[in-house]
């Protein structure tokens, strides 16, 4: 546990990346993992994950980033993408994913299936996208700390235009909308920031036990 916390501590929001170091296929690998691996509301994971490792697509990502370095200089930018609104065949085929993976007919799971679209397809668009958009900071939040565990360097981001990048990536037409994004990678020795102090509130400011 102790090195859990040591590693949360050792992480911090990089500002700029060694440009020369790469993440191996192998921790690449896991970070996906842990990706794929999070929870999600229902098991829906109703969002898609894009590893951009294109100099070009970087560089066109970063202008629309407000030319944030770490665009550029990370390994790779995870960016994750939730659905705009819930289809009935997402859920279709999350249906087909459960019943194949454990190995029982899909028409065991018509009430599970209609009990998560009465839930969400009935829930305004808005309210819609925000339910999915939120599942993918949970993912985020896997990434951060799994990188950490392997000394791996990444940075959490809204700071970028969604349109630009919904645009950049080709979202829109598959249903998706960019909502966070986390460059990976390795620190530079320049960067100031890993040396600041983590700011965080108190133990007293931030649980009430009840
Ligand atoms: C959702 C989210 C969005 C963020 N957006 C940016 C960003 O666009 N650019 C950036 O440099 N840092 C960004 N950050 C990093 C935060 O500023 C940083 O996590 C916070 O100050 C705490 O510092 P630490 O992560 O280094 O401990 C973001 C963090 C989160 C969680």
């Amino acid at each position: 546990m102790k090195a859990h916390l040591e590693n949360l501590n050792w992480r911090y929001a990089t500002k700029h990346f060694d440009e020369s170091k790469k993440i191996s296929a192998e921790d690449l690998s896991d970070l996906k993992e842990a990706v794929r691996l999070t929870a999600s509301s229902y098991g829906l994971q109703p969002y898609q994950v894009f590893i951009i490792e294109d100099p070009k697509v970087k560089e066109q990502l970063r202008a629309a980033a407000f030319n944030q370095p770490q665009l550029t200089e990370a390994s790779q930018i995870f960016v994750f993408a939730a659905y705009t609104e819930v289809k009935e065949e997402y859920i279709k085929d999350y249906m087909q994913n459960v019943a194949v993976t454990r190995g029982i007919d899909v028409s065991n799971l018509d009430q599970f299936a209609e009990m998560i679209k009465g839930a969400s397809m009935s829930l305004p668009k808005e309210q819609q996208a925000n339910w999915m958009a939120k599942q993918t900071y949970i993912a985020l939040g896997n990434l951060l700390n799994v990188a950490a565990t392997l000394k791996i360097d990444s940075c959490p981001m809204e700071g970028f235009n969604v349109e630009k990048f919904n645009e950049i990536l080709g979202l829109n037409n598959k249903g998706l909308t960019a909502t966070v994004i986390a460059p990976v990678g390795y620190r530079s020795k320049e960067d100031a920031t890993q040396h600041h102090i983590k700011v965080r509130k108190q133990h007293t400011d931030l649980f009430t036990t009840i």
